[in-house]
């Protein structure tokens, strides 16, 4: 594996031991360089709580996603007692990937030589195998990951070594309870592959400053940059809200619980590493970032709606609107990661923390991830 340079290390760490908030931009090898982005597959996403969607999409026994998670490919499942399960995705034969996408299926099957899995990861049947010396049927079930379900989402540990995710989203909850996200569905996925670092595009989702201008005609009518406002951050995640206009109709259907500033906002946060999400009165929309390379990255992203709003107008809208706000952010990422191997990309003071606090708080922690100073009570 390449290491990290002395001056890199050095970058990161004064940003990892930085309490002062004097927030600035990172230089253009944090989003292209292969040593920082070896560095991240271990420490943010082998170590760490990694998002793999949402357990509607697998909503019944034998329903599966698949996810990579670094260099690991992992497939979800929820088994025949309706739990959701994660494991390996390799073939215990000679590595094939069992499963692509999403799908259904009362075994999973390996499409090489038809070695076959139990959802519960046991080796059921391997043809030709039998009397084969050495080989021991119980020794070649599916790996196992840890796996935490939070307000429906799925996280996985491919390195089945973090502390639990919970504690670490609980100053997030009194933000995000009343939405009820973890009762709402996921009405369709889709895939993309974007030309930018992973981190930009994390970055780029949890701020406000780039939506009257990035938006101009899509989200600022609804959700303009002064009307943002930073809200909490904690070990494991950073929000905002994004205030609506008071010119924007209301958006429908909603919980009944949610209060009138509720009502009139979206809240957006990050579950570090690589979940983002944006959560409205009547929609959600979330993106799980599967980083390819270091200068690409594959994203999951889905809508979330309540019971029976799947087909409701505003529910297309809403989407068709995602569709339109994605392409444009995309834009803009793919054009600055084009220039990160400038000589001219600078370090530059972030905006005021309402509308880029968030980012400052995503990279300290990155920061202190790569280098190691991750423990103790960090954000
Ligand atoms: S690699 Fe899966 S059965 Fe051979
Ligand atoms: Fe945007």
């Amino acid at each position: 594996m390449a290491l990290l340079d002395r001056p890199r290390i050095e970058t990161l760490a004064a940003v990892a031991g930085d309490d002062s908030r004097t927030a600035h931009s990172m230089p253009g090898w944090y989003y292209n360089d292969p040593a920082i982005f070896e560095q991240e597959k271990s420490s943010l996403f082998a170590d760490g709580w990694v998002c793999a969607g949402h357990a509607s999409e697998i909503a019944s026994p034998g329903q599966y996603m698949a996810v990579k998670i670094g260099d690991e490919p992992v497939v979800v499942v929820r088994d025949r007692k309706g739990d959701v399960r994660a494991y390996s995705n390799v073939c215990r034969h000679r590595g094939m990937a069992l499963v692509e996408g999403k799908g259904k299926a009362a075994v999973l099957t390996c499409p090489y030589h038809a070695w076959s899995y139990d959802l519960d990861g046991a080796l059921r049947k391997a043809p030709y195998m039998e009397g084969v010396e050495g080989f021991d049927p119980a020794a070649c079930a599916l790996p196992e990951f840890a796996l935490e379900e939070w307000r429906g989402f799925v996280f996985v540990n491919t390195g089945n070594n973090a502390p639990p995710l919970a504690p670490d989203l609980a100053a997030l909850e009194p933000f995000v309870a009343n939405y009820q996200i973890e009762e709402r569905h996921s009405t369709e996925t889709w895939f993309e592959e974007w030309g930018t670092n992973w981190k930009s595009l994390v970055e780029n989702f949890m701020e406000g400053y780039h939506l009257s201008v990035t938006h101009a005609t899509t989200l600022d009518p609804i959700t303009p940059t002064e009307l943002c406002e930073k809200l909490a951050t904690g070990k494991g995640f950073t929000a905002y809200r994004s205030n609506y206009r008071d010119s924007s109709p209301q958006r429908e259907p909603f919980p009944k619980d949610l209060t009138e500033q509720e009502r009139r906002s979206s809240v957006l946060f990050s579950v570090y590493p690589n979940f983002v999400i944006t959560v409205g009165p009547n929609c959600a929309v979330f993106l799980i970032l599967l980083p390819e390379t270091p200068e690409t990255v594959n994203i999951k992203m889905g809508v979330l709606v309540q019971e029976g709003a799947d087909e409701l107008p505003e529910t297309e809208a809403y989407i068709n609107l995602a569709h339109e706000f994605n392409a444009e952010d995309r834009m803009m990422l793919e054009a600055i990661q084009k220039n990160s191997r400038s000589a001219h990309r600078p370090q530059s003071p972030l905006a005021p923390e309402a509308l880029e606090g968030t980012i400052w708080d995503f990279t300290r922690h990155v920061a202190r991830h790569l280098t190691g100073h991750a423990g103790g009570a960090v954000s």
